[in-house]
């Protein structure tokens, strides 16, 4: 791969050249705003077989494919419940995906094989712009190298994607930052399989009900048969070993300080770096504002992916809504060692 990789402002003229490099069956990187994505003509299977090469990705983890309008869901997909009308004409455009049965004019590389179909409408206007002049739907995985974090900026994306895709759109810095939530509705009751910017309590304020998958709790072994493939590989993982060191932040301070050393890093809440004087620590947001933290989680974790950092201790934000989000992928990053510093010398 030798692709000279362009990088254009997401305003019409880039717009309309995306669209037609998506045409021809190139990749182009696309803003959303949970994260970049790299997108493909999703019925064209030679186009889609190149992301998983770009990405280095596993192929068997189905990608997510992008709509610009709720309506041509039914193009998509069939025997569509009516929980799903409700889920789109609350949180669509936005971040949230629905798991469906899928029409057979999909490709089995799309899907993984699967007969159902990961789908949603994101928020970007100049996204669902390019998905409408581009006139297919767009097949888009988070636009990182596979095991990275989700890239969400332009400049990340071109870190991990030069040379191997045709063109990046950039539209700034993604808004959520964390990828958009996943609900499967294929099966008796609506089930969480990814958390993101729509919460658990808005879901279940809405479909009364709702089934928290396994790999959202904790690890999932590689072999094992889970209902999104992708949850169970390695993600957002810098090459460090994260640890996340749970409690207040005076007792997570003094366990922190107790052990650092050189090859360590602390990544915390902008309002406790002043108890890591002299640890050269990283803020990823406040917080008391949840939104800062999903937004530079993963910026935060490239900043630290250093050959010379061999441990991140992090702090993680507890509870629901969107901190059930950026809690999650952080414990992800940590492969789920939580150490509780209220209880730990
Ligand atoms: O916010 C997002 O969703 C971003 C932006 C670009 O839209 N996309 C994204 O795609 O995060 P990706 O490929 O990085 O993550 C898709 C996840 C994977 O864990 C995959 O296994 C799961 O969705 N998935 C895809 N199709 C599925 C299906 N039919 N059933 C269950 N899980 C599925
Ligand atoms: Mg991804």
């Amino acid at each position: 791969m030798n692709i000279k990789t362009e990088v254009r402002p997401a305003d019409a003229e880039g717009i309309a050249r995306a669209a037609e490099l998506l045409r021809q069956g190139e990749l182009v990187a696309l803003p959303t705003e949970t994260v970049y994505g790299i997108a493909a003509d999703a019925r064209n299977g030679e186009a889609v077989s190149k992301i998983f090469v770009a990405k280095g990705r596993p192929q068997d983890n189905p990608l997510i494919l992008h709509i610009s309008e709720p309506k041509e869901l039914e193009s998509i997909c069939h025997d569509i419940p009516a929980q799903a009308w409700l889920l789109a004409e609350h949180f669509w455009p936005g971040p949230l995906t629905m798991v469906l049965p899928v029409r057979d004019l999909v490709p089995k590389r799309t899907t993984a094989g699967l007969d159902t179909v990961a789908v949603r409408c994101p928020k970007t206007a100049a996204t669902r712009e390019l998905i409408r002049l581009a006139g297919v739907p767009i097949a888009a995985p988070s636009a990182n190298r596979s095991g990275k974090p989700s890239t969400t900026t332009a400049a990340h994306v071109l870190h991990d994607m030069d040379g191997r895709i045709e063109a990046i759109l950039d539209g700034g810095p993604c808004e959520v930052g964390v990828e958009s939530t996943i609900v499967d509705l294929t099966g008796e009751r609506p089930r969480l399989l990814r958390p993101g910017g729509v919460t658990p309590e808005e879901l279940r304020a809405l479909l009364g009900e709702l089934d928290i998958d396994r790999a959202v709790l904790g690890q999932i072994s590689n072999d094992a048969v889970v209902r999104a493939p992708g949850m169970k590989y390695k993600h957002y993982a810098p090459s460090a070993e994260v640890y996340i060191i749970s409690g207040s932040s005076e007792a997570a301070a003094r366990y922190i300080r107790r052990r650092f050393g050189p090859g360590d890093a602390v990544l915390c809440f902008a309002e406790e770096l002043p108890l890591y004087d002299g640890c050269n620590p990283t803020a990823y947001g406040s917080e008391n504002d949840v939104r800062t933290l999903s937004a530079g989680l993963f910026a935060a974790l490239r900043d630290l992916d250093r050959p010379d950092i061999r441990t991140i201790y992090a702090r993680c934000p507890e509870g629901g809504g969107v901190a059930y989000a950026v809690g999650n992928r952080l414990k992800k990053a940590a492969a789920f060692r939580v150490v509780d510093a209220e209880h730990e010398v």
